[in-house]
């Protein structure tokens, strides 16, 4: 990509189209070492608190996704407008925002536009923005986000499949999650960061994506105690200011690396990362056999032939990621004997379960729960990917499996895995994306 092409739009994640597929020829073992791109998750919220004051923010390792040029997309409706420059540096500027509505066609491509909520009614003391509505594993409901915003004195309705918040002033409030969210978290910390006084979450998200929001915001002139912790509280400054972050690496790309060495019987390090945030991914490779290295800013993992079966249960960080569930269902569809994974955070995300017994997988669901027995080998098949993680977890499947693998409806991929065939390539898989 040449440097100062304006919007990142228009870069190359937007030369996919709906229709690519990537094809793998199965049977080759991961070997080498692979650069993890900037967290998705950590970049949308922040991208949104440029919101909150008007200036030219600068930031560094924002992975060229989908999901991040459509937040940038978003942006652009409310006045935002961003470039990347030479080197990659990602220049927001939102000097001249100004408040309009976050539009239905935008808001149900990707959920977390929702994260425009809390700034706006924070910035202008009104927000209008669609409600997202379901996707493709059940309803995912925002009630949280409303309830915090209430609770902050704003006056929410919901009019025409929209969430309109106003609110002259927001006070500080404690706020009590009954279910640990990381969006409700996270708009909240943003509505909270120009309130009268201090507000405290309680049973906040714990996750790395949210610390570094709050990080963000302390660096903007927040004042936010308790991060990482289930606690948070932060005291509103009226004189937010510009600021600049370099995002924490994508905890959920490297897990997904990881996972495809382990169910090669690869040798591979993922670098660039930052091993604290993979305890959870960590212990369950070791359990399974994976002999696991890590140093400060990377982790190599060697993997045995045959894994050992596992017991998962998805939960909030620093538990198992509810994003890497659907990419350890493929590695133990080999493993040798029988798994169980159960999803705590989203009772039916199991859209790849199907296409993973397409490909000979032996898996069974009942309510959240999937029985997993290993099987010797999976076979090539077209398969169809459902949403981001399930296309992860049939691409990792296809790297195992014998003959050819077709992935189709890659879009989901590009979402949030940036260049991922090339940096599969990298590490020996043969693999490619067939333009449409
Ligand atoms: C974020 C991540 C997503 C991840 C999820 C759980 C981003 C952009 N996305 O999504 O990749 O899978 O965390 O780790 O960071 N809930 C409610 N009411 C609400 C909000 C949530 O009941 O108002 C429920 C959800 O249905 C779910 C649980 O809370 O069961 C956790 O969801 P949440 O942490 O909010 O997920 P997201 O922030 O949407």
């Amino acid at each position: 990509m040449s440097a100062n092409q304006g919007r990142e739009s228009a870069e190359s994640t937007e030369a996919a189209t709906g229709m690519d597929e990537v094809w793998i020829e199965g049977g080759r073992g991961l070997k080498g070492s692979v650069a993890i791109s900037g967290s998705k998750n950590a970049t949308l919220p922040i991208l949104t608190a440029t919101l909150l004051a008007p200036g030219v923010y600068r930031f560094t390792n924002v992975p060229a996704l989908k999901d991040v040029s459509t937040m940038l997309e978003l942006l652009t409706l409310f006045g935002v407008r961003s470039r990347r420059e030479d080197g990659g540096t990602l220049v927001v500027d939102s000097t001249n925002a100004h408040n309009t509505e976050a539009p239905y066609d935008l808001v149900k491509t990707m959920r977390a536009s929702v994260y425009v909520l809390g700034p706006l009614l924070a910035r202008f003391g009104e927000a209008r923005v669609s409600l997202p509505g379901g996707c493709a594993w059940g309803p995912r409901p925002v009630d949280l986000h409303i309830r915090g915003m209430q609770q902050l004195g704003a006056d929410v309705e919901l009019e025409h499949g929209y969430i309109v918040a106003r609110a002259a002033a927001l006070r500080g409030n404690v706020i009590s999650f009954d279910i640990s969210s990381v969006g409700a978290t996270g708009n909240l910390l943003m509505a909270a960061a120009t309130a009268g006084g201090e507000t405290v979450i309680e049973n906040a998200a714990c996750e790395p994506e949210i610390e570094a929001l709050g990080r963000f915001l302390v660096s903007m002139g927040a004042r936010v105690e308790g991060l990482g912790t289930p606690r948070v509280s932060i005291k509103g400054s009226t004189e937010l200011h510009v600021a600049s972050a370099a995002m924490i690496p994508d905890r959920i790309e490297a897990g997904t690396f990881l996972a495809a060495a382990a169910l090669t019987g690869g040798d591979v390090e993922t670098a660039g990362v930052d091993p604290r945030h993979l305890g959870s991914i960590l212990n369950k490779l070791e359990a399974a056999g994976v002999s696991v290295e890590a140093s400060e800013t990377a982790v190599r993992v060697r993997a045995p032939k045959r894994l050992r079966p596992l017991s998962v249960t998805t939960a909030p960080y620093p538990g198992f990621p509810t994003d890497m569930q659907a990419q350890f269902m493929a590695l133990l569809s080999v493993a040798d004997g029988a798994s169980t994974i159960v999803d705590t955070i989203y009772q039916d995300r199991f859209t790849h379960v199907a296409e993973l017994q397409r490909l000979g997988a032996d898996i069974r669901v009942e309510g959240n729960t999937a029985f997993v027995q290993g099987v010797d080998s999976l076979s090539g098949a077209p398969v169809m990917a459902t949403d981001l993680r399930a296309s992860a977890a049939l691409i990792l499947a296809g790297l195992v499996a014998t003959g050819e693998t077709r992935v189709s409806r890659v879009y989901h991929l590009d979402r949030g895995y940036e260049r991922i065939e090339e940096k599969l390539q990298g590490l020996g898989a043969a693999i490619r994306r067939v333009r449409a």
